[in-house]
């Protein structure tokens, strides 16, 4: 038996247990991986909440977890690459019923796991998949930024402190959004000024952004455009059926243009990942072990999280 923070049926956090639950074993094309850290995302309360239902609620009891880091234990058939002692990390898709890495032991798919860098702390290697490849996906679509003034709205939060960094590399002039307590963590990250989103409304009319990064995700393209420079693009990681229209319009309509930012986790986008931290990109973090896994979710569905919450496993 391992032990796992997990879910029992769908619900709040009432839901959640800690506890033992059966030892996974790797099928073929899948690497067993024990655990040293995983983190929270939003999509880990919004799939305990029946999100995606049908596909993702397979197999309870189940830990949730997407982000992972530790070292292969042992290999499925038809694994290469890897080898017992590796240290990994990765994201298993939990979005389509696999077990998440909220446990002592995870199996991912070999292709949604990577060597990690030397140098860097499981902690790190954990926080970083989905919130920062979703961050990179997003970043991608805009073209060129040096010189743009691009708006990160959510700028302290998992992708946020992302994009928002990714983005001043990039050569942009950054103006990040948060809630006033937050907004000294958002200039350390290299913001170039800072706006209180309970003070200011982004959208009105006055002021225009080249890039409107919509990491908190619940602006919509409607709204943002009435602030979108003339062929500003805006970027949403919680697309709405505005933003799906207009995405799917772009090419015709041309002008004011959106981008779905969807976590993308090809060997390039780690690659470029890997590039950036080399570059002096930061995750900031904050741990708990994992048998305090309901006072991390608790901080992360609360609104307090600071980049990212990490579960760590002794
Ligand atoms: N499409 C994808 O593949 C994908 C991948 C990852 C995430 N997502 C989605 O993207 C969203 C953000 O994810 P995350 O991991 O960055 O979440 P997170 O770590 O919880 O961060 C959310 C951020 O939103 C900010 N915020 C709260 N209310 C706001 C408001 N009214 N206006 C502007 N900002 C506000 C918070 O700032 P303060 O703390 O300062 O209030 C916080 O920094 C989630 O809905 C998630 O499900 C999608």
């Amino acid at each position: 038996m391992m032990k796992a923070f997990y879910m029992t049926r769908f619900g709040g956090p009432e839901v959640m247990e800690y506890g033992d639950l059966p030892e996974p074993t790797p099928g073929k094309g899948e690497v067993l991986v024990d655990v040293k850290a995983s983190s929270v995302n939003p999509v880990d309360w919004k799939l305990r909440g029946g999100m995606m239902k049908f596909v993702a609620g397979r197999g309870l009891p189940k830990p949730l977890g997407s982000d992972f880091s530790g070292v292969v234990r042992a290999l499925g058939p038809g694994v290469t690459g890897f080898a017992p002692g590796d240290r990994v990390y990765g994201a298993v898709a939990t979005m389509f019923g696999r077990p998440g890495a909220h446990a002592e032991r995870v199996v991912a798919r070999a292709k949604d796991t990577r060597r990690m860098p030397e140098g860097w702390t499981f902690e790190q290697g954990a926080a970083l998949p989905v919130a920062a490849l979703t961050a990179t996906a997003g970043l991608r679509k805009c073209g060129d930024l040096a010189g743009k003034t691009v708006l990160v709205n959510g700028a302290t939060g998992g992708v946020g402190h992302m994009a928002l960094q990714i983005a001043k590399a990039r050569g942009a002039r950054v103006v990040a959004v948060c809630s006033a307590r937050n907004a000294e963590l958002a200039r350390s990250l290299g913001a170039d000024e800072v706006l209180d989103y309970h003070q200011v409304d982004v959208t009105a009319p006055g002021r225009t952004w080249d890039v409107f990064f919509d990491a908190f995700g619940q602006v919509g393209f409607s709204r943002a455009a009435r602030a979108l420079a003339a062929s500003g693009v805006y970027i949403t990681t919680l697309p709405g059926p505005d933003s799906v229209l207009r995405s799917a319009l772009g090419g015709v309509l041309g002008g004011k243009r959106v981008g779905l930012a969807y976590m993308r986790s090809k060997p390039e986008d780690y690659a470029e990942l890997e590039r950036l931290i080399q570059g002096g990109v930061k995750v900031v973090l904050e741990t708990f072990p994992l048998e305090r896994a309901a006072e991390a979710f608790a901080v992360c569905e609360g609104g307090k999280v600071r980049g990212k919450v990490v579960l760590t496993v002794p």
